[in-house]
């Protein structure tokens, strides 16, 4: 009886068992082997019963790692999908904020993401990769600057008419440059328009509620945390809003990196997942996830909670 009441307790601890789908924020987040998870500025697919939590990794030579979920709150390791090996230009890399979508033309899952050499920001570059297999490794196509700008944070979007479009921060990281992708998704077709030129946002992240695009951003102050601001538009061409605050003034000491759709039986609810980085050691960075949530068409509510209760199935979240 002891020594099964100590297995739960490790369990528990290491958050391989997590009562009632509840994620508690401020801590390490654990993988199911009870392993840290590293999966850093990453993007969210669902594919068949699985969410899958992409991001970057950037221990021994890997750069992006996959890890899948149920339920949102208990993520297993499925691999690493892009690593300093994928590609003679990734001996020498630093890769940030993949995020991937599926192509339903060409059945390819494709990872767009920032390409930089080691520590510099200077190359300022989006990279692309696709695999046939989300949990097997990607096959790196190039980087490259879309129309000639500069690249840096990023992200990408697929909307319902499978339109795909890359979002990044251009010119310094003063705009933020969005582009229609090719049909098979591994290239830019059009720079369809600058968002606030001269606006400083970063950190990007893209999501449709009702009929309206929603956009959320941070300001630009490197690894510090800073004011989160969102803006909606009728379509993702625009016109777009103003920006407008959200959350507090450092957006609860997280900067975004991602907000799921959570489809359920019940209903569709909004999981943020922020990036708390620690800019004086990399790996000490964790992430936080908190509910999105709507007070009328246009007006999302974003407030703190120290635990999150996610029911995937049904979609609430709260
Ligand atoms: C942040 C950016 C991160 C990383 C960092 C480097 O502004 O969002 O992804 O690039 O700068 O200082």
């Amino acid at each position: 009886m002891k020594h099964i009441l100590v297995a739960v307790v490790l369990l528990i601890q290491t958050g391989i068992l997590q009562a009632g789908g509840t994620i508690k924020n401020g801590g390490v987040f654990y993988d199911t082997r009870g392993e840290v998870i590293n999966a850093h500025g990453a993007g969210f697919i669902k594919v068949g019963n699985y969410y899958y939590w992409i991001g970057e990794n950037r221990k021994n030579g890997v750069f992006v790692s996959c890890y899948r979920s149920t339920d949102l709150v208990n993520w297993e390791f499925r691999g690493d999908l892009l690593t300093r090996e994928s590609h003679p230009e990734l001996q020498n890399a630093n890769i940030e904020r993949p995020k991937v979508v599926y192509n339903d033309k060409t059945g390819k899952f494709v990872m767009w993401m920032h390409f930089e050499f080691r520590r510099d920001y200077s190359a300022a570059r989006a990279a692309v990769a696709w695999s046939d297999d989300i949990e097997k490794p990607f096959t790196y196509v190039k980087s490259f600057r879309p129309f000639e700008n500069m690249s840096r944070d990023c992200t990408l979007f697929k909307d319902t008419d499978g339109k795909a479009y890359f979002l990044s921060a251009a010119r310094e990281n003063y705009d933020l440059a969005l582009y229609e992708l090719t049909d098979d998704y591994l290239d830019t077709r059009e720079h369809i328009t600058t968002l606030w030129p001269g606006g400083h946002r970063e950190a990007p992240t893209l999501l449709k509620h009702g009929k309206y695009y929603f956009l959320f951003t941070s300001g630009c102050t490197g690894w510090n945390p800073n004011q989160m601001k969102y803006a909606y538009a009728e379509s993702i061409r625009g016109p777009w809003s103003e920006l407008k605050n959200i959350g507090d003034e450092t957006t609860f000491r997280t900067q975004p990196t991602y907000i799921v759709t959570v489809q359920g039986s019940e209903k569709t609810s909004y999981l943020y997942l922020g990036d708390r980085w620690d800019p004086k050691n990399y790996f000490n960075s964790t992430y936080i996830f908190l509910p999105l949530k709507f007070s009328d068409a246009v007006t999302p509510v974003f407030e703190w909670q120290e635990e999150v209760t996610i029911d995937a199935k049904k979609g609430i979240i709260h």
